[in-house]
């Protein structure tokens, strides 16, 4: 196809989400070809392994007039991780969402760089088929509405093959990997695989879609100790030594992949309408959300653990459904804040072959009586109360009954 070029200081500019892989080497091209604008790429770091090359030296051997490299690991912890850790994130109870929570702070850092840079649009790499499409759409125009959004491949229509073609058609560079079945997205959060042999809902997951922890199996016999330390919801110290927060995920991390914790093997919901059969890794977020939780268990008196659950499953929701820069989420966050004010203490946890456990818990703002709870010595729990209590709690059943017998 051939288009005339508008001249060059005359050209609109796009922001392009940009991984080095193959789809957005190539989307350099394809939209300066097809939307005759200037692509600045953008790669933002929130925990990927890095690349073996440097992605932004290529970017611009393949025609972007800009490209840089954003590092967001720690704006991706204090400002959605650690809020969603609160929240005690999980989409369907299942999957920690570690992908969905990402998007927002990318589209974020996008919008940032458009504004600078005076684009007009922004671009990313996601299919019509996904969830994370929305999640960059929805955030990008939460963040800034005057901005036009492309997806080149909800665009074009080419398979890999054909992408491998343009890309040496075009003389565009791409770092040659070994072709992997599945669609893999990695941060600091979590790891999400799908595609492949993963679509049959009922075939065992191979052990090759698991890229970070070893197999249970052959996990060490010996259990692993360790001590989380929480100040208001948010843990700061792993067995007393304080700790950033990214150094702290990536010790859990560790830690957790050694044992073989955190695979998940599910079958969720799309935002799109698909059920979708994917395998999550989340060693560190399972390790820390179940510490997490024993920790409000022990400061939160019941009615707030109750209440709390219900908005915890809704902020799940929203996070997945791409609605994070709203209102509700901040409404949300705000209850959260302020129901982690007593989250302070230390969650001991015990790792072995798969599993972590919590084995003990201590905090300065405790509820847990031991003179109430004990049925040993020093029992301080009035007995004679139980009688009465239980006649009022018991009378609307009792009165029911008897009604109900009269009417026989
Ligand atoms: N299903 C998950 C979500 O919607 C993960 C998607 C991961 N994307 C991928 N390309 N594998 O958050």
């Amino acid at each position: 196809m051939s288009i005339e070029m508008a001249p060059k200081d005359k050209r609109d500019k796009v922001v392009l989400a940009y991984s080095g892989g193959l789809d957005t080497s190539i989307a350099i091209h394809w939209l300066k070809d097809n939307y005759d604008v200037d692509v600045i790429a953008v790669a933002i770091n929130v925990g990927q392994p890095p690349s073996s090359d440097d992605i932004v030296a290529r970017a611009l051997r393949n025609g972007a007039i800009k490209a840089e490299y954003i590092d967001a690991v720690d704006e991706f912890v204090e400002d959605y991780i650690w809020p969603s850790l609160k929240a005690n994130a999980m989409y369907q109870g299942e999957y920690p969402l570690g992908t969905a929570i990402a998007r927002p702070l990318i589209a974020k850092k996008l919008v940032d760089v458009a504004n600078r840079e005076g684009a007009k649009y922004i671009a990313h790499g996601c299919t019509a088929k996904g969830n994370d499409q929305v999640r960059f759409d929805v955030g990008i125009v939460s963040l800034n509405p005057e901005l036009g959004i492309i997806a080149p491949m909800r665009e074009w229509v080419m398979t890999r093959e054909e992408e491998i073609d343009y890309a040496k058609k075009h003389g565009i560079e791409i770092l040659v990997k070994k072709d992997s079945p599945y669609s893999i997205d990695e941060n600091l959060w979590g790891r999400s695989c799908e595609c492949g042999v993963l679509e049959n809902a009922w075939a065992e997951p191979p052990e090759d879609v698991w890229g970070w922890t070893v197999c249970p199996c052959e996990a060490p016999a010996e259990a692993e100790y360790v001590e989380i330390g929480f100040e208001k919801g948010v843990p700061v110290s792993l067995n007393g030594k304080r700790m950033k927060g990214a150094d702290l995920i990536k010790k859990v991390h560790e830690m957790a992949c050694r044992h073989g914790i955190g695979r998940i093997d599910h079958v969720e919901d799309r935002l799109v309408g698909i059920k979708s059969r994917e395998t999550y890794e989340a060693p560190a977020a399972i390790v820390l959300t179940k510490a997490h939780r024993s920790m409000e268990f022990v400061t939160l008196p019941k009615d707030v653990t109750e209440f709390k659950k219900i908005l915890e499953q809704r902020f799940s929701q929203l996070a997945y459904d791409g609605l994070w820069f709203g209102i509700l989420r901040e409404s949300i966050d705000a209850f959260v804040d302020k129901t982690q004010e007593r989250v302070t203490g230390t969650v001991r946890m015990k790792l072995l072959r798969g599993n972590a456990m919590v084995v003990g818990r201590k905090s300065p703002h405790s509820l847990y009586d031991e003179g109430l709870a004990t049925y040993a010595e020093g029992d301080v729990f009035d007995h004679k109360a139980a009688e009465g209590f239980i006649y009022c709690w018991g009378l609307p059943n009792k009165t029911a009954a008897k009604t109900a017998r009269k009417k026989r």
